[in-house]
């Protein structure tokens, strides 16, 4: 093994030790709902508020998160991990806007029961590697009152009374 890749395999290692919040990143493309399942999603700043958000340049949504002007962070509840798989799996496309979202022509689709749902406008974007980072300034919040996100980590999912 090269020391490229053993490096590479043990940042793996070190990032399956990061436990993440969930989210389902969506948008509206010509009236048609996309959307991709994301843990590389971080707050930037309270002033402009705004967050950023990793993604892949194989992912079905990334041409159209270059194109598009608004794109939505869904952030998981600890109930909607089918939401999750569905959302990270291309075999299930046509299942993933079925039911419980709020899906408008314009706007990007809001997840009814979302832990907390973020409308940005897209400002920026860069790329690296093999990923885009999209900047987006906050726009509109929604949040559910029940306090229990979603967690990723060493490659299951999970809430954070388990963890415990
Ligand atoms: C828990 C989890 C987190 C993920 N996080 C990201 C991420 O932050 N960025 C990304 O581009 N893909 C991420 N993925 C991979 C995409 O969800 C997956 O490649 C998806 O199938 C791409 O969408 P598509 O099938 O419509 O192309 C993640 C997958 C899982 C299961």
């Amino acid at each position: 093994m090269s020391d490229e890749d053993q490096l590479i395999g043990d940042f793996r290692l070190a990032m399956r030790r990061v436990a993440s919040t969930v989210n389902v990143i969506s948008l509206t493309v010509d009236g048609r709902p996309m959307g991709v399942t994301a843990t590389a999603v971080s707050s930037l700043s309270m002033d402009p508020p705004s967050l950023l958000v990793c993604i892949n340049r194989a992912a079905s949504v990334h041409a159209s998160m270059s194109d598009m002007e608004a794109f939505r962070v869904n952030i998981l509840h600890r109930d909607q991990e089918e939401i999750a798989s569905m959302f990270a799996d291309r075999k299930m496309e046509k299942l993933r806007f079925v039911d419980g979202w709020e899906l408008g022509a314009d706007e990007p689709p809001r997840l009814l029961d979302a832990q907390a749902s973020v409308l940005c406008r897209r400002i920026d974007c860069h790329q690296f590697g093999t990923h885009s980072i999209f900047i987006g300034v906050i726009e509109d919040v929604r949040v559910r009152d029940d306090v229990s996100p979603l967690l990723y980590w060493n490659g299951v999912y999970g809430g954070i009374s388990e963890g415990l």
